[in-house]
């Protein structure tokens, strides 16, 4: 399938991708974890044009979770590793693209071989202003709650806001997204159907979308597929059809 049949004055601000099934991949090929992660380096390669192109703001794609820590030591080495050759090999024609890097998540927990880069990677590029792609690292969505709520609650007890004062917009600026659009469409890839503490406060209103295609075979023409299913939906935000159709 190509983009023709798609809407392209409907296309999702912000795009959020749980990329999973890598292990599996590999698994069906006799091949080792970690050939997997580097296929689906090929992949995050070809939706992060294909967004670009597309016009979408924000691209929010999950690369390592807090939970993945337990994993073995190789592989999350193996993992680092590709993280670190995947800034390098892209910087230049994310710049080329304007595409702003950001990345979010505890940061901090990461090797200190890999943080400089990502420090490079962020102020190499943020005077971009084509699309943002927020590269989730050691994050979970819970902890980014918290870490909001801890840091509101910090600016309250240094009186810069007032307790009457806080609101949803409010609140919504102390997590790693403050700024950007709510993503519209939230897709995880291998048949899993489950939200895994990503993004759990951004998603609230969020459509979504399972595909059983594994991450590494995971194309353009998936990511139109999943943009045609999304402009099939009705987005109700809790109002009636007449309302709807007044708005
Ligand atoms: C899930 O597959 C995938 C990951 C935990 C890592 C995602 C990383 C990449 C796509 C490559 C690096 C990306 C960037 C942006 C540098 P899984 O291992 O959980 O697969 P399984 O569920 O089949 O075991």
């Amino acid at each position: 399938m190509d983009d023709r049949k798609l809407n392209k004055e409907k296309i999702p601000r912000h795009i959020a991708i749980i990329m999973d099934g890598n292990g599996r991949w590999a698994k069906n090929r006799a091949l080792p974890r970690i050939v997997g992660h580097r296929y689906g380096m090929e992949s995050v390669r070809e939706v992060v044009t294909a967004c670009r192109e597309l016009g979408v703001e924000v691209l929010t794609l999950y690369a390592f979770s807090a939970e993945n820590w337990k994993r073995p030591r190789r592989e999350i080495r193996a993992l680092m590793n590709l993280l670190k050759k995947y800034i390098r090999a892209e910087i230049d024609a994310l710049n080329r693209n304007q595409i702003r890097v950001h990345f979010i998540g505890d940061i901090d927990k990461l090797p200190d071989d890999v943080k400089p880069l990502l420090d490079e990677a962020e102020r190499t590029t943020a005077g971009n202003s084509g699309m943002i792609l927020n590269l989730a690292l050691s994050y979970g969505g819970r902890q980014e709650i918290v870490r909001a709520a801890a840091r509101l609650a910090e600016a309250v007890v240094r009186g810069k806001v007032a307790t009457s004062e806080i609101t949803e917009a409010v609140f919504a600026q102390y997590l790693y997204t403050a700024g950007q659009p709510d993503p519209d469409l939230l897709i995880r890839t291998s048949g899993e159907q489950r939200v895994s503490n990503f993004l759990l406060w951004q998603i609230g209103y969020a459509e979504l979308y399972f595909t059983s295609v594994l991450w590494p075979d995971f194309r353009r023409k998936h990511l139109y597929q999943a943009l045609l299913e999304y402009q099939k939906r009705k987005r109700r935000f809790g109002l009636t059809d007449e309302q709807l159709r007044e708005a």
